[in-house]
């Protein structure tokens, strides 16, 4: 078996009901936060976490997805033509970002399911999952920390955070012990997808990263629908468990839920003002609107 992670999967089969109408016919990955497509940032932070391969776990509809990771003939020319080499190189830029192949999910049965589309692209070595909703702002990327984790302790490694009260209940969540000798690492003893508050195991909320070893694959064919319905990744994380030793990984940096309006408004604004071309002046603009 291939013991580097060289392969990231991508769900991005769901209907993006959360943003309607806008997601009507536009993938909600395709959404822009400030002038990016929200799945870009995270196929730009597998890429700078080494990874070399990405598999895009599609649906009916999501071709614009792969458009825009090809290369746009009819806009470089234009472009070209019209002098406009810095758009020309951002143009260029994005479809020379990765190697990537598309797999369809034919029923929306589940992120479970979903990460199961892409077992024959992966084949038996350990990947990467990124759900392209979370858009994770750090130093050193998001993954590329846990990849470092899972070189280290041999083992599939989950992101987590904090979460305080009751918005628990909207995430797999971990139970586990933290490791003495490094606060950021959990060693896992369990896990439940969206539990009631009252019934959620910790305050370690798992968020869109993982590290994963191959034989996922073969229990998630295994598990049935669970929480919603739905085949859960969390649940064939959590048959994995009993034979393998699994790591939350409590990441450094700032996650923003763009699968959430709310969220995506937080990010916007705070991507915005970090933009050196116009922060600035968004600054002002914030701090001149009566609240
Ligand atoms: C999914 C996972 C959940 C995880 C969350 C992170 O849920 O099933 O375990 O905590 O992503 O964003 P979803 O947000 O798709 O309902």
């Amino acid at each position: 078996m291939n013991k580097r992670v060289r392969k990231a999967v991508f769900p991005a089969g769901g209907l993006g009901t959360r943003f309607l109408p806008a997601t009507k016919v536009i993938p909600k990955e395709m959404l822009a936060l400030v002038d990016k497509p929200i799945i870009q940032y995270g196929v730009e932070e597998a890429v700078a976490s080494g990874i070399e391969h990405i598999i895009i776990v599609t649906g009916r509809g999501k071709g614009a997805m792969e458009d825009h990771f090809d290369h746009s003939f009819e806009l470089d020319a234009t472009l070209e033509r019209r002098g406009k080499h810095d758009l020309l190189a951002v143009s260029r830029g994005v479809s020379g970002l990765a190697r990537i192949s598309y797999v369809r999910q034919k029923e929306p049965l589940g992120l479970g399911h979903a990460v199961l589309c892409a077992k024959e692209f992966v084949g038996n070595e350990p990947f990467a999952v990124i759900l392209p909703d979370d858009v994770i702002e750090a130093k050193v990327p998001c993954l590329k920390q846990m990849i470092k984790v899972f070189n280290e302790k041999g083992g599939s490694v989950l992101a987590t955070m904090t979460i305080e009260g009751p918005g628990i209940s909207a995430y797999g969540v971990l139970a586990g012990e933290q490791d003495p000798n490094n606060q950021r690492i959990y060693n896992c003893t369990g896990m439940v997808e969206k539990p009631k508050f009252e019934d959620a195991p910790s305050k370690q909320a798992i968020i869109g990263r993982y590290v994963l070893t191959p034989r996922v694959f073969e229990l998630l064919e295994q598990t049935t629908p669970g929480a919603g319905g739905e085949i859960q990744l969390t649940d064939g994380i959590k048959a994995l468990l009993k034979e393998e030793k699994i790591f939350g990984y409590t990441f450094e940096g700032k996650r923003f839920d763009c699968g959430d309006k709310f969220g995506m408004l937080q990010a916007t604004v705070e991507f915005a003002l970090k933009r050196p071309e116009f922060g600035e002046k968004f600054k002002k603009y914030l701090k001149g609107l009566e609240l």
